[in-house]
């Protein structure tokens, strides 16, 4: 396995003769690697022959109030997971090179970035459809797997592939969770244990809706307001958003239907976590 730093690098094995016919399969991620990361990369080994590894907790998809400065790291650990997934190049870019003082230029998918955490999170995926364009244009991927966990995010990144005309196949992966439920998150490492207990509030509600949607209910207000309520009870829970929306475009609906997306952000304390579900799909 080869970790590389520089851009130059990189690219320059991308776009190396030697490269031939072989396909570049590529996982972009801030690190911290859990097991939601290994199941793309796992997947990704199956897809093509030489697989890459993104690690680069990207400072422009941070509010100026949010966790940049604290975000998990631990390159060994995220190292090791990366070998046991037969990852065969580790790029691990430094802020200074992908954004030189210069660096003015940013990629703006506009409707689809507009609502559930868009909206809450303002330029947050301005600064994720960049860096991803940027780590495409490095990395030059045949295919790039995402994680469904970050649901608005695989919608942005699809729609800004297919609007750029970006020739690279877009593989969208299940919801990695834990035992228990929760699903896997760098961001979980935040939580003290009283926190970690709480924090299941999120996939109650989920499961909630679910079951309401399974015995019939397709009412939005009724779904949301159950779902709704679940969260409410849990006393260290703030709810952020919790919303339903059509799963492709991500418009507002008054009736549910399978492929709809029940999307919640749920803050526990200072940590602001994400979970999300598509009626008819498993979870
Ligand atoms: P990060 O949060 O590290 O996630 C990297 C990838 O892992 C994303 O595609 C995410 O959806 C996926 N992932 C995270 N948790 C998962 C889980 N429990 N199950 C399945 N997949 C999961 O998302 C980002 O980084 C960044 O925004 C990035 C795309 C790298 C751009 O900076």
């Amino acid at each position: 396995m080869k970790i590389i730093n520089s851009i130059i690098a990189m690219q320059a094995l991308a776009i190396a003769p030697e490269r031939g016919e072989r396909r570049i399969v590529f996982v972009p991620t801030m690190g911290y690697l859990h097991e939601g990361h290994a199941s793309l990369l796992r997947e990704g080994r199956k897809r093509g022959e030489v697989l890459v590894l993104s690690i680069f907790v990207n400072p422009i998809q941070f509010g100026v109030h949010e966790d940049l400065d604290r975000y998990p790291r631990d390159l060994e650990n995220d190292c090791r997971i990366a070998a046991e997934c037969g990852v065969d190049i580790v790029f691990i870019p430094t802020a200074a090179e992908m954004y030189p003082p210069a660096f003015q230029t940013g990629v703006t998918v506009r409707d689809l970035a507009l609502p559930l955490c868009g909206a809450r999170r303002p330029g947050h995926f301005d600064g994720v459809a960049t860096v991803v364009t940027k780590l495409f244009n490095i990395v030059r991927p045949d295919v790039a797997l995402f994680g469904c966990k970050d649901y608005q995010q695989l919608a942005v990144i699809r729609r800004m592939t297919s609007d750029l005309n970006l020739p690279i196949e877009i593989v969208g992966m299940p919801i990695v969770r834990e035992a228990d439920g929760l699903a896997m998150s760098s961001r979980n490492a935040y939580l003290s244990p009283h926190e970690r207990q709480s924090a299941l509030c999120l996939i109650r509600a989920i499961r909630k809706a679910r079951e309401l949607f399974t015995t019939g209910e397709r009412s939005v207000a009724v779904l949301l307001h159950e779902a709704r309520a679940v969260i409410e009870k849990e006393p260290a829970a703030v709810i952020d958003y919790v919303e339903i929306r059509d799963g492709e475009l991500l418009n507002e609906l008054e009736v549910a239907d399978s492929g709809t997306l029940l999307a919640v952000a749920v803050k526990i304390g200072q940590t602001r976590l994400i979970d999300n579900t598509v009626f008819g799909e498993e979870l």
